[in-house]
């Protein structure tokens, strides 16, 4: 009881203070530590309704996996509006955070990849939504950065970018003009590189999902649904954890909680668990014929074939949706490659077959996936902090446009829909890590992508290493500019020159493109 431990404090004090230092505390048998009291409760409902109009909440999870499904139903009930929310996503139309865009619950979002939602975009073009950009490691970085008490802190991500530059649309007029602008950044330069300024986000409250919550309060997460919630829970005034199961203290060892006690305010157990999965996607099994061959699916290939070669034994690499991905099934048998996925796993595996698929863990594409053995699980902020600090040896990725200096476009097009830049700003501004863009030479129609300079707002500036096409292979140099060093069997350089938006030199050592 708190009397008792008050006693013998008070004995502790008494004996320390009135004992010669050879004086030594006798043995105690100690009561099981004082904690406050937890709050647990059985009805989410209850567990939000004091969340006022117009607070700010920290919304936990990676597209629909890991969300708080029972704390956003119950803001449906309570009412609640003029809601900022921070999610790294904005749910389905019908599911998780969609569900309060739909009753107009929310008044800005502050997210880094909406694409998944037409009711957003409508809301947000036709300037009933606010919505703040932020590229997905900055975002994790500025809710840790929150709970851990630093104000602002420095990143390469975003440097050269609208994210720097400032004045994108926050809030569209009804007439499609700008209402509300995004601030511009504050540059600084250190050690030759050039960073910019990027400021904490705390909240009222977090709504955080979690796997397990033992009577103390303590917090473990299953898989990959602990992406953001991990964070969240240290940056809000009160966090309230929805949990599966709430289990006896010792149940989990020490060692192995993933939030102690004293960042969970409020606990509950809830009733049952949807977890709509996304992109359900499974292995194929042998008996499946393959499809017959289009152009286009010839054209993927051969970009595929050449990408895989990029792969060097114990790499860590990053891989983006489609081709890149691709490419990690060509990587050859006698080496190992780590691929790391951004919301939270390093040790990526195939698609899972039909039995194995599992809600809780997917990749940065949304779709279900399984991991190797070795693999590891890890928050969001923990994530971009590999990244950031240049621990991937390589990332591949798409683009719209490239600039012969190694500019990237590949997020967003004016006046067209905007879904987001994920973590591809985070990726490409890392020092260290090799850069490669697969993508298809021309646009359709013939129109450039690789080009003097991108017309499309950037990604990334001078990132690009490498920029493989079904065409050629390119070097890029960030002040030369490019050269050709591969170049597909019975084309030939005047060829690429009549396809690309251009200049670049031809290397004295060109070689036949190259096929895994
Ligand atoms: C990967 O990067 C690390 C540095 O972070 C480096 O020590 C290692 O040699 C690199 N491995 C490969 C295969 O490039």
């Amino acid at each position: 009881s708190p009397f008792l431990l008050k006693l013998i404090n008070t004995f502790y004090k008494v004996s320390f203070t009135s004992c010669s230092v050879f004086c030594r505390p006798v043995a105690v048998t100690f009561l099981p530590p004082a904690r406050e009291v937890q709050r647990f409760y059985s009805d989410p409902t209850e567990a939000v309704k004091d969340i006022p109009n117009g607070a700010t909440i920290l919304v936990g999870g990676f597209g629909l996996c890991g969300i708080p499904e029972n704390l956003i139903n119950s803001l449906l009930k309570t009412g609640v509006k003029g809601l900022t929310a921070v999610s790294n996503n904005a749910g389905v139309d019908n599911f998780g955070l969609g569900l309060l865009l739909q009753t107009k619950q929310i008044k800005r979002m502050i997210s880094s990849y909406v694409g998944e939602n037409a009711e957003f975009e409508r809301q947000y073009l036709a300037g009933e939504l606010e919505v703040e950009l932020t590229p997905q490691g900055t975002l994790a970085e500025r809710i840790r950065a929150g709970g851990a008490g630093i104000p602002a802190f420095f990143t390469a991500t975003g440097h050269g970018t609208l994210i720097q530059e400032g004045g994108s649309p926050i809030k569209y007029n009804k007439d499609g003009s700008i209402a509300i602008a995004s601030e511009k950044r504050e540059v600084r330069e250190f050690n030759g590189r050039h960073y910019i300024m990027e400021k904490a986000i705390t909240g009222d409250f977090a709504l955080v999902k979690a796997w397990k919550a033992d009577k103390a309060g303590n917090i473990v997460f299953r898989k990959t649904a602990r992406n953001f919630n991990q964070p969240m829970c240290k940056a809000a005034k009160t966090t309230i954890v929805e949990v599966e199961e709430v289990v006896d203290v010792g149940t989990f060892a020490e060692e192995d909680i993933h939030i102690p006690s004293i960042y969970v305010h409020r606990v509950v157990q809830g009733a049952s668990y949807e977890k709509r999965i996304e992109k359900r996607t499974v292995r194929k099994s042998q008996e499946q014929k393959p499809k017959p061959k289009k152009d286009s699916d010839i054209v993927r290939e051969r970009i595929i074939r050449r990408a895989a070669l990029e792969f060097e034994d114990g790499m860590y690499a990053n891989l983006g949706i489609g081709i890149p991905m691709l490419a990690s099934n060509f990587i050859k048998p006698d080496i190992t490659v780590h691929l790391q996925s951004e919301n939270g796993i390093l040790g990526l595996g195939p698609y899972p077959t039909e039995d194995a698929v599992d809600a809780d863990l997917i990749n940065a594409g949304k779709e279900t996936v399984t991991v190797l053995p070795g693999a590891a699980y890890f928050s969001s902020d923990e994530s971009f902090a590999m990244i950031r600090g240049g621990h991937i040896n390589l990332t591949m990725l798409g683009a719209m446009q490239v600039s012969k200096h190694g500019d990237l476009a590949n997020w967003m097009i004016p006046g067209k829909m905007v879904k987001g830049m994920g973590g591809a700003m985070d990726l490409v501004a890392s020092a260290g890590t090799k850069v490669v863009v697969t993508m298809e030479h021309s646009a359709k129609g013939g129109k450039h992508k690789i080009l003097d300079k991108c017309s499309l707002p950037l990604t990334g500036k001078q990132c690009v290493d490498r920029i493989i096409t079904e065409k050629a292979v390119f070097d890029v140099d960030k002040t030369k500019g490019l050269t050709l060093i591969e170049i597909w069997e019975g084309l030939t350089p005047e060829d690429i020159k009549a396809c690309t938006g251009t200049d670049f030199e031809v290397s004295p050592n060109l070689k036949a493109m190259q096929q895994i």
